[in-house]
């Protein structure tokens, strides 16, 4: 087996074109994008792609032919194709675990042909597609009934980081196409009170739990579905109460078995799925739950025309290299830690929270494949909220603080509610914030307009902050796919020029093994061994004498 620490790799800061960009960028450093815009009117039309439905104008961003010239030389010299095409022929990219990475096989077409370890693996993913229309259909349609003969009213999908944060994001934005007679919760958190707040008003003879773990083992989610189990028979009084009640979606037949859960209940997927890349797997359960298996359909679509454009679209045209080497150069050359992302459009009001783990898990990393140290920083901090909610409270620091915060602004021509003037308003806002940001308000201008001088240097806006806007018609579960596979992709594409592994996240292990030391502690009757630091021993020893039994 060829090793990851048999490939040699050129450290990318002295890599011919990191060079460059390094040379380039102290050239072009105090440009401002009023310039720039000014030496090229044609600008904010030729700085734009298009992929499948989504319009990327990348224009304002502080970047010149020459930059993005040498950001596509660099994606070259990463081996930025080579390395899509062993992604999307099933070779195990995720050197850490020695894994495939397909997400992309989730939303293959019938009839094509993706194969790891020399099985083509599409048919599986469309038998348990079929499986899950099946299973959603008879809920939606209340042959599915609970133990006691009533239908399901309420659908509780437990699970934590991808088992939670793509379900969740997912049902937010898809709110629209929804069943609405069916009430949708979603369980994450260990603590007590996620639970009881979802379960408090509900009754355990509408209610089905959807189990959602790909490994079935994490310590939140399988503490929640005992606390569930529990819940749920207190009312019903038969275990066989469970089958009715309860569904899996995991990788672990064994664990969903010792759950008590039976396999025809159990959804799978695959270890060549990571847990932030599966809301489109079975992990969409709930999903498929609330829209419908044809809606859930025209989401696969979705992402499938994503990873079409990326796998086959010039570098220079295709929106996710596009905004992965525009991130690259905002995060290593101008220096920006964060990106905002700010959807003008409600329903996706989880979206920056759902790509919190997409981009932080994935490329919050410290060493190269090879396992050196990396000579650069690596993943910024995303962040964000809905727009105007923002404007309101933290665009503040984004317009005139000391930080560069380059953002992504989302929106969509047609509302799915439309309301008097609310969609022209909303827009008109994303509009303005991308110019604004852009070209500020100079000290000039802001004297003609009569301003006293002392208020002056509060009034200027410097300007020259990035953005990127990406529009599209219509939220519908085509564009949700194609923007959720656009970011997938996107830091696919930051990871390789940081020849890092995007897929793995040995870094939430330590915490998980430190806990299982604790816990004991903290519940034990006798006084425990404490060996840990003097901090932490303290810590616990105050826990324990304040808790209450
Ligand atoms: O702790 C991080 C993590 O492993 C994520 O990568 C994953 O999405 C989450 O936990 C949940 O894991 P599982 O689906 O196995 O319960």
């Amino acid at each position: 087996m060829n090793t990851p620490a048999s490939t040699p790799h050129l450290r990318l800061a002295d890599r011919p074109a990191w060079k460059a960009l390094a040379a380039h960028h102290e050239q072009v450093r105090n440009l401002h994008l009023r310039q720039i815009f000014a030496d090229d009117p044609q600008r904010g039309e030729r700085l734009t792609a298009e992929g499948a439905d989504l319009y990327l104008d990348y224009s304002k961003n502080r970047v010149t032919d020459e930059t993005l010239k040498l950001l596509l030389q660099l994606a070259d010299e990463c081996g930025l194709a080579d390395r899509i095409e062993a992604m999307f022929s099933g070779q195990k990219i995720n050197a850490s675990e020695q894994r495939a990475v397909l997400h992309v096989a989730l939303r293959a077409q019938p009839g094509e042909r993706i194969e790891v370890d020399g099985a083509d693996v599409v048919p599986e993913v469309h038998a348990v597609l079929d499986h899950m229309a099946i299973f959603s259909e008879s809920v939606r349609s209340a042959s599915w009934l609970g133990y006691t003969g009533r239908p399901i009213r309420n659908i509780i999908n437990i699970g934590i980081g991808g088992s939670d944060l793509g379900p969740v994001m997912a049902y937010e934005a898809l709110r629209h196409y929804s069943q609405r007679d069916l009430t949708f919760r979603f369980i994450s958190n260990v603590d007590g009170t996620d639970f009881e707040e979802a379960t408090r008003d509900l009754d355990p003879e509408e209610t089905l739990f959807v189990i959602c773990s790909k490994t079935f083992t994490t310590l939140e989610t399988l503490t929640n579905a005992h606390s569930a189990r529990a819940w749920s028979l207190r009312k019903l009084k038969d275990e066989r109460a469970v089958q009715r009640h309860f569904v899996a979606v995991s990788t672990n037949a064994e664990g969903v078995a010792k759950f008590g859960i039976a396999t025809a209940n159990m959804f799978g997927f695959w270890d060549w799925v990571g847990g932030r890349y599966s809301m489109d797997s079975a992990v969409g359960l709930s999903t498929m739950l609330a829209i419908g298996a044809e809606n859930f359909r025209a989401m696969l679509s979705g992402f499938h025309a994503m990873d079409q454009h990326f796998r086959s679209t010039p570098f220079e045209r295709n929106l996710p290299v596009l905004m992965g080497l525009l991130a690259i150069w905002n995060n290593n050359f101008l220096g920006a830690e964060t990106v905002a992302v700010l959807p003008y459009e409600h329903y996706l009001k989880r979206f920056p929270a759902y790509l919190q783990q997409l981009t932080m898990e994935s490329n919050g990393k410290h060493v190269t494949l090879e396992g050196a140290p990396v000579d650069v920083s690596t993943g910024p901090i995303y962040w964000g909220e809905p727009g105007t909610n923002g404007q309101h409270s933290f665009y503040q620091l984004i317009h005139q603080g000391t930080r560069l915060v380059p953002c992504d602004f989302i929106g969509f021509c047609q509302s799915l509610n439309p309301l008097g003037r609310h969609h022209d308003l909303l827009l008109a806002n994303l509009l303005a914030q991308t110019e604004a940001l852009a070209f500020g308000k100079t000290k000039e201008q802001v004297e003609a307009e009569g301003t006293p001088a002392w208020l002056v240097p509060h009034r200027t806006f410097e300007g020259n902050r990035p953005t990127n806007t990406l529009l599209a018609e219509r939220l519908t579960p085509q564009t949700l796919g194609q923007l959720v596979a656009l970011y997938e992709h996107s830091v696919f594409t930051q990871g390789v020029i940081w020849d890092i592994d995007s897929f793995d996240q040995w870094g939430v292990e330590l915490g998980k093994v430190l806990a299982q030391r604790i816990i004991p502690e903290l519940e034990s009757t006798d006084e425990p061994k404490l060996a840990h630091d003097s901090s932490t021993n303290a810590l616990i020893r105050r826990y324990r004498r304040l808790r209450k039994e």
